[in-house]
């Protein structure tokens, strides 16, 4: 039987950092009411020359570097997210593209804020079944793009990240012991952006009714998370053949603490098996599960063999959890001034690459253009 065995995570930040102080001059709200009705103080927003697909990049190449594996390893690049750079290609193939993993697939899947649950659910599955070694699966969102800025109701919320996990097939039995995808279409209008897509394709009315934004009815959304934290943890600890005191961690969407509390509380996990980063990065959707794992780990509070408890919920409506044994070390392994100049290269060699390719398809349509075949 084959695992897929969690070997590399990394995470990415924007730099700037958006306080809630920074967000009383632009809407009417405080920092009061958003600390006490969801726990967040400030969220990073992407800068200008960052996209979804470049915090997805950074993220990657971070958790290629913990694995210690070059791009060229990787056979399948899955991008969870619902903020592609473009409707069309995907991040996966931007992502692909610019880490250099030359030989490997890439798609996308949306499943809103539920969407690293999914991708982790579809990669441990390949691997699995013996289709694949070792794939990279990012969860990345950059939500300050599609966020009315003048509805405090929403724009208090969201914020800008991505986590990478690196799986690989392996003997040893960790990575994915259980797993719960759910949805439920009908609450579509629970969380929705109304316009911009097939059904009411963009018109400057929408742009000037910001239809092309995210419309919430957040206590729909609020009773949905609780119940649904609830009972899809109980649904993937029964599939596990576990019970909750098997938790070593609990890491659900960092979407409100009030939600993670009373999941927790509703589940009897105690507040030292919970991990919440919510306060420093708000809803960062796709991205919030795989950054705070990170987190975790970075703060010594993952260990091999821990059994991990990660659920997800959002827009669809949708969820997903799953449980996950930790197989590997985390502890932080220096890395030798020779392999920083060589993933220095390699990064260099991503970007060279895709230069000439450009570059040869740009010279390929101009000798069409002219009619000088052969050229
Ligand atoms: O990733 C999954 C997606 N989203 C979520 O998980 C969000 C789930 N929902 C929530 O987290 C909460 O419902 C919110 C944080 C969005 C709202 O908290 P709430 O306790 O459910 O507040 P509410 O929507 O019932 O609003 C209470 C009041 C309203 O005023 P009135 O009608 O009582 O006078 C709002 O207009 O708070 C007002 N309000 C605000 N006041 C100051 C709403 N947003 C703000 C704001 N600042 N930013």
């Amino acid at each position: 039987m084959a695992y897929a065995q969690i070997v590399g995570w990394g995470y990415a930040v924007p730099a700037r950092v958006l306080t809630n102080f920074d967000l009383e001059k632009m809407v009417d709200t405080s920092d009061e009411w958003i600390r006490t009705r969801t726990g967040i103080s400030e969220r990073r927003i992407a800068g200008p020359k960052e996209s979804t697909s470049t915090l997805a990049t950074r993220a990657a190449q971070n958790a290629l570097q913990v694995a210690d594996l070059s791009p060229g390893r990787v056979d399948l690049v899955i991008v969870a997210t619902s903020t592609p750079d473009y409707p069309v290609p995907s991040v996966a193939s931007l992502v692909q593209d610019s880490i250099g993993a030359s030989r490997a697939g890439a798609f996308d899947v949306n499943a809103a804020c539920s969407g690293f649950i999914y991708a982790l659910a579809v990669a441990s599955g390949l691997i699995s079944s013996g289709l694949y070694e070792t794939i990279l699966i990012i969860g990345a969102d950059t939500l300050s793009r599609i966020v009315d800025w003048t509805d405090r109701s929403t724009c208090v919320l969201f914020g800008d990240g991505a986590g990478a996990l690196l799986l690989r097939r392996s003997e040893s039995p960790t990575g994915l012991r259980s797993c719960v995808l759910g949805s439920d279409g009908s609450g579509v209008s629970s969380l929705l952006i109304p316009a911009g897509g097939s059904r009411n394709p963009l018109t400057p009315e929408h742009l000037q009714n910001r239809q092309n934004t995210i419309k919430m009815k957040g206590s729909e959304v609020y009773r949905f998370a609780i119940s649904t934290i609830v009972q899809a943890t109980r649904q993937a600890l029964d599939a596990a053949g576990m019970r909750v005191d098997d938790i070593d961690l609990f890491i659900p969407h960092q979407a409100n603490i009030r939600i993670i509390q009373a999941a927790a509380r509703a589940l009897d996990i105690p507040d030292e098996k919970v991990f919440s980063n919510v306060h420093r990065y708000g809803n960062t959707s796709a991205a919030s599960i795989p950054i705070a794992l990170c987190e975790a780990i970075e703060s010594g509070r993952v260990r091999v063999g821990a059994n991990l408890a990660l659920v997800g919920f959002g827009a669809g409506l949708s969820w997903g959890a799953a449980i996950v044994q930790w197989g590997v070390d985390t502890t932080p392994v220096p890395i030798a001034w020779w392999k920083s100049v060589l993933r220095n290269l390699h990064s260099r060699e991503a970007m060279v690459r895709s230069f000439a390719l450009r570059t040869q398809r740009r010279l390929d349509a101009l000798r069409r253009l002219n009619g000088i075949h052969g050229v």
